[in-house]
């Protein structure tokens, strides 16, 4: 087994005040509501408590959306950097309590492999995928594919980048422009060089997640059906089912 160093894009101001993203990227947070809904709504193959795990976890957003929309879920979210962990565990300490959470601090593709086959109902993330190198992606949806339960299912809201080049160059133009405005308005120059350079790491081209490959990708994995279920500009939300 090839070893497989991931980056860790979260560190530093744009860690330490993630909550941000809000004033940049309004559709993450509507994402992640949509990630809760559609576990919420889900019908598992098997009774009883839902073992799900989330990837890339970062300061809780999605996972809160995952704990409130159904009582039988027991989660366990992971993410290898710390300064977002902290703040998980500050905006998930309720849950932390009641035992229905565990964060752990581990790199997806490291804890995945440490994982039992067919262990997992259901695994879900929130904008992680598209910061993993193409390479790292695919081992990461192979183990998730490995650990999933028959009949469990993945699903991901993420940047999947247009796949008509031109217009997704016009869109990222458009989000630099956003970037500017929001970050020399509150004059933080440190988080607009952090937030840019961070979007070049996710639009170099052994990142880049476009959505037509990405569903190809999921599909020679051996999720299926692979279905898109809500699309608007880069943001999608996307499952997979495990047969
Ligand atoms: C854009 S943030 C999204 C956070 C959260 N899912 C949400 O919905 O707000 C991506 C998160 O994935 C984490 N991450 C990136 N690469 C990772 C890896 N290889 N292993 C574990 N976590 C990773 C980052 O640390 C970060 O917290």
């Amino acid at each position: 087994m090839s070893a497989v160093v991931a980056e860790t894009l979260f560190e530093g101001p744009i860690a330490e005040e993630y909550e941000l993203l809000r004033l940049i990227c309004p559709a993450a947070a509507d994402m992640s509501r949509r990630v809760g809904e559609w576990v919420s709504a889900w019908t598992p193959p098997n009774p009883g408590t839902l073992d799900v795990l989330e990837i890339g976890c970062g300061t809780g957003i999605t996972s809160l959306h995952l704990l409130n929309g159904r009582a039988d879920l027991r989660l366990t979210g992971i993410d290898n950097a710390p300064a977002m962990l902290a703040q998980a565990r500050r905006n998930l300490a309720p849950a932390l309590a009641e035992g229905r959470l565990r964060l752990i601090e581990a790199d997806a593709l490291s804890h995945l492999r440490g994982l039992p086959s067919a262990s997992v109902d259901l695994v879900a993330s929130g904008y992680a995928l598209h910061n993993f190198l193409d390479s790292y992606r695919d081992r990461v949806l192979a183990e998730i594919h490995r650990v999933l339960k028959p009949g469990g299912a993945f699903v991901n809201g993420d940047r999947y980048a247009l796949d008509d080049t031109r217009e997704h160059l016009r869109s990222t133009q458009d989000e630099v422009r956003v970037y500017f405005r929001t970050f020399l308005e509150l004059n933080r120059p440190d988080l607009l060089e952090q937030w840019v350079v961070h979007l070049f790491s996710d639009e170099s081209p052994d990142h880049i997640m476009r959505l037509a490959p990405a569903l190809e990708r999921m599909e020679e994995t051996g999720f299926r059906p692979v279905t898109v279920h809500f699309r608007d500009g880069v943001n999608a939300l996307v499952s997979g089912a495990k047969p």
